[in-house]
């Protein structure tokens, strides 16, 4: 069997994503909304073959450990799927820091889908591909699709509509830009999977989240579509700071931030007050990603550089969806 290599773009979601209906298919409590990011990407290249006697996976230059179940756990789907035995060698390379708030598992699990499937002889198409890649990590559903994109919740209890796609691709807009500033590279201490489960389970405010979430996809929706940047980035920013509330009132409380991050936060309000249009988002770590439009995004860059925090900034434009590429990693 020949093998395939994919690239996938990581995704920062405008509306989050925080909480399941159903862990074992990973299928969301609501629907959520997020920008390919064209700066923030991974590669990875599978091969299913005889001559390989059990799984490899080798990501950034370390081989993983057996226990990292996720990732075995998705190769076996992806075999189990095509009907084949053979064992894969997988070795994948990320441009960013891993495991620390970037989305890494996002871009991951999306381009191990992508390889892996075309490794495996089957032919997906987006949907399918994206249901797949959810599977792997709910986020990396969002990753296969281009520009600004929607995974929707669906209904179905077997997840076939749980999918994401498309709102807009990469060039609707092509003067949004999301500023990744880096006050961190340590790896984080709670996983989203096991986070958000303790939050459904015993946040007492997760009924406001549900409540209001919906509002916050059609606004965010709405103002990507007519391309209002001070709608989409004050939503977005509203909504990041919803979820961080949901993780604090968690227990045991999970919170991301460090000083750090809550020095960029400050910032970014400040530079706001002073007529810069600017808005941040942070996910489960404590990077602060910054929303800006072209125009501003050289002096934008400059402040946050700065900040005695930030060791670095990375600069992403509206990026490509998942797909295969040519040059393989082995
Ligand atoms: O898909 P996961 O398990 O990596 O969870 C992603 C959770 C957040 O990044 C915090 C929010 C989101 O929608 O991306």
């Amino acid at each position: 069997m020949a093998k395939a290599t994919a690239t996938a773009n990581a995704n920062i979601a405008l509306v989050k994503y925080w909480g399941k209906r159903d862990d074992a298919l990973i299928l969301p409590q609501n629907s959520s909304i997020s920008m390919s990011c064209d700066g923030l990407s991974t590669t990875t290249t599978a091969e299913f073959s005889e001559k390989y006697r059990s799984d490899t996976i080798v990501i950034n230059d370390e081989e993983l450990k057996k226990d990292e179940k996720n990732i075995l756990g998705h190769i076996e789907r992806i075999r189990k799927l095509a009907g084949i035995q053979e064992k894969a060698k997988v070795v994948s390379e990320s441009n960013f820091p891993v495991a620390a708030g970037l989305a890494s598992s996002a871009s991951g699990l999306a381009a191990l889908t992508v390889a892996a499937a075309e490794a495996a002889g089957l032919s997906l198409h987006e949907k399918e591909l994206g249901i797949l890649a959810r599977q792997g990590s709910g986020s990396a559903s969002r990753s296969i699709c281009e520009g600004f994109v929607e995974w929707h919740k669906g209904v179905m209890p077997d997840g076939s509509d749980s999918f994401a796609e498309s709102i807009v691709r990469k060039n609707y807009w092509p003067e949004f830009r999301m500023i990744a500033t880096i006050v961190s590279t340590e790896k984080k201490k709670t996983g989203s999977r096991a986070g958000m489960k303790q939050t459904v389970e015993t946040c007492p405010f997760y009924g406001g989240w549900l409540r209001t979430v919906e509002d916050d996809l059609n606004i965010i929706r709405k103002g990507i579509r007519s391309r209002d940047f001070a709608l989409v980035g004050s939503t977005a920013e509203a909504n990041c700071l919803k979820m961080h509330a949901l993780m604090m009132t968690t227990k045991p409380a999970i919170l991301y931030w460090i000083p750090e991050t809550v020095e960029v936060m400050h910032a970014v309000m400040a530079m706001r007050e002073q007529g810069i249009e600017a808005y941040f988002t942070i996910d489960g770590g404590p990077q602060v990603k910054v929303m800006c439009l072209q125009k501003d995004e050289r002096e934008i860059t400059k402040r946050l550089l700065r900040l005695k925090g930030v060791q670095k900034t990375i600069l992403c434009k509206p990026g490509d969806g998942a797909k295969l590429v040519n040059k393989h990693l082995f």
